[in-house]
């Protein structure tokens, strides 16, 4: 992953290229640094840990320059250390920062390692070098770059400077995202246009292959095929609802847990409305193919994965065979591919390799057709695909998914609702009003933050939890157990109740909490069957329980936690709410790092 963000301008631009970094930080923050070009004198300045440090290092060296790279770091080769981290430099010359895996750098660092003394373990200080090997003997600094990057394998974002050139910048994409911003007298580069937005709204994504020449005056693409190139020029209007601020919340992650409301009220907008589904925003041709999908297969990773999960159970009720899989699983198998059948990417960044990577081998394969459901309109994934479900849940920054999900689902529901439309099959009323009452009834959950608070601290000294549901509780099970270890680094597991006595029961003993999903209904009661064996083996039980469930035979050592009464519908994204602010307020009292969790990044634009 990594974040990349470089500029060439007429004023100093470290400061631009700092608040860049930070803006960029979901991206990696283990090391950072930036390198800068001053009366063609070529500066690095790096710092392990977050850009903070890199920001104070700068500061206090007084290090400034009108061209410039920076990058934020999440170590792929090499352990997080200043060493390691970008940008790397060949002989003084040339300084880059690169995003992705060189694959084959090792046969490149062979080839090079009697020329030059290679400082870190990177694959990334290999295409510093060999860029320099190529100037070295042209001084053409533009030929030496496209020379290096022809013999790079695998994927990469990089940006490039040379110190005797100090007016151009070369930025190069493959297989990892990369943007030219656009300002008036100055040109910028960056993995993401948020970092670049308090300095230009207008962008060129570039597409897979570019290269681009960067001066203050012009820019120039070129294409896979080495041909001159013209991008259409984006303009973004809006920062977004989550600028950055935490809005007098304590961590980015509370403030988008107590968004949630809002932004499925967003969601929902012109989708679901007075009890009636909406269709004026659909592209027809798009209802035509779900009109004709007999099977979907979903890909996702991590909590995207979970909301596919989620969505299964709802397909499959009506009748639509639905296969979910992690994106990473997908890749490198053989697939069948079921007749008719739409293929379904989930994501919040829609940067995330694993799902791109899906995606493109899905589309060599014989699918109906490509849809994606993620949260950011100009991403790689929603311009691969060819129909896009936006989750409109804003700017995510804490890298625990939080908001994203339960857009996700409310998504997944309102997709299930136009099938069911297309195939005329008939929806109960109940069931499309239900959505409508979705964000008072999370507000309703908000306010149960005290009971959860006492709940948090009945857990966080536990070396192991357990987190269980039957139905489509089972994968909010999943993403409950996934936001404890992400946030408290707690080792937790998710089952099917089903399966306990088919194993997992050996684990119980009185030290593991094991928390537990019950909805109404007969599943709920099911599930309290399976507590009941738990509770026998001498478990400590901690249950999330709507409150129709008969709860009385649970004993008083154990907890209850009353989440009213949920209709059926919406259960699973109403009961990830609570177990969201159970993660959160068990990392409270623990003192993790909430919005940026050890070893983590919140886009993996890695393999
Ligand atoms: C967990 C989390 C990750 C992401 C996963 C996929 O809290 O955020 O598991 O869900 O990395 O990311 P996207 O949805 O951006 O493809």
């Amino acid at each position: 992953m990594c974040g990349i963000v470089g500029g060439v301008a007429e004023r100093n631009i470290a400061p631009i290229l700092l608040e860049g970094l930070k803006r960029l930080e979901y991206r990696g923050y283990d090391s950072a640094g930036v390198g800068l070009i001053e009366k063609n004198t070529l500066h690095i300045c790096k710092a392990a840990g977050k850009v903070q440090v890199l920001a104070d290092k700068v500061k206090a060296s007084k290090v400034r320059g009108s061209t410039g790279i920076a990058h934020t770091r999440w170590a792929t080769h090499g352990i997080p250390s200043e060493k390691n981290a970008h940008p790397h430099a060949s002989s003084e010359e040339i300084a880059l920062v690169h995003n992705g895996i060189i694959e084959n750098y090792l046969e490149i660092k062979a080839e090079l390692a009697s020329k030059y003394e290679f400082k870190s373990d990177t694959d990334s200080e290999v295409i510093a070098h060999l860029i320099h090997f190529y100037y070295a003997q042209s001084q053409d600094f533009a030929a030496a770059v496209k020379q290096a990057i022809s013999r790079l394998k695998g994927a990469y974002a990089l940006a490039v400077i040379c110190r005797n050139n100090p007016r151009q910048m070369f930025a190069a994409s493959r297989g990892a995202p990369l943007v030219v911003g656009i300002g008036i007298g100055e040109h910028f580069v960056a993995s993401d246009s948020f970092a670049l937005l308090p300095v230009t709204r207008q962008f060129i994504y570039l597409e897979d292959g570019d290269l681009a020449e960067i001066s203050r005056e012009y820019f120039t693409i070129w294409d896979k095929n080495g041909k001159e190139t013209e991008r259409q020029v984006q303009e973004i209007l809006q920062e977004g609802s989550t600028d950055g601020a935490k809005a007098g919340y304590s961590h980015f992650m509370q403030k988008e847990i107590y968004e949630q409301p809002s932004v499925i009220a967003a969601t929902l907008e012109g989708r679901i409305h007075a009890g009636e589904i909406q269709t004026t925003s659909i592209a027809p041709q798009f209802l035509e193919r779900l009109k004709a999908a007999e099977h979907i297969q979903i890909i996702a990773c991590g909590t995207s994965y979970h909301a596919g999960l989620v969505a299964k159970y709802r397909l499959e009720e009506l009748g639509i065979s639905t296969a979910v899989e992690v994106a990473s699983e997908y890749l490198y198998r053989q697939n069948a591919v079921a007749k008719n059948s739409l293929f379904i990417s989930i994501s919040q960044s829609g940067e995330t390799a694993d799902t791109l990577a899906a995606l493109e081998k899905a589309k060599k394969l014989p699918y109906l057709d490509y849809l994606t459901i993620c949260n950011v309109a100009e991403s790689a994934l929603v311009r691969a695909s060819n129909f896009a479900l936006l989750t409109r849940a804003g700017r995510e920054i804490g890298v625990a998914s939080t908001k994203a999900f339960t857009s996700q689902l409310v998504v997944l529901d309102f997709l299930a609702m136009l099938i069911s439309q297309a195939k005329k099959t008939p929806i109960k009323n109940s069931t499309i009003t239900a959505y409508g009452n979705i964000p008072a009834e999370i507000k309703r959950l908000l306010e149960l933050n005290e009971e959860i608070k006492k709940i948090a601290n009945e857990i966080k000294d536990a070396k192991s939890c357990m987190f269980l549901g039957r139905g489509a509780a089972y994968p909010i099970a999943c993403e409950a157990a996934l936001k404890l270890k992400e946030l408290t680094y707690i080792h937790a597991e998710s089952y099917p109740c089903g399966e306990l006595k088919h194993g997992p029961l050996a684990l119980i003993d009185k030290t593991m909490p094991v928390i537990a999903i019950v909805q109404a209904g007969e599943l709920g009661e099911k599930t309290m069957n399976n507590l009941h064996e738990v509770q026998a083996r001498g478990g400590r039980l901690i249950v999330f329980a709507d409150s129709r469930v008969n709860t009385n035979t649970i004993g008083e050592e154990n907890i209850v936690l009353s989440l009213g009464v949920c209709q059926e519908e919406i259960f699973p994204i109403l009961s990830i709410v609570p177990l969201q602010l159970l993660a959160y307020n068990c990392a409270l009292l623990k003192g993790t790092d909430i919005d940026q969790p050890r070893n983590l990044a919140k886009s993996v634009t890695v393999e």
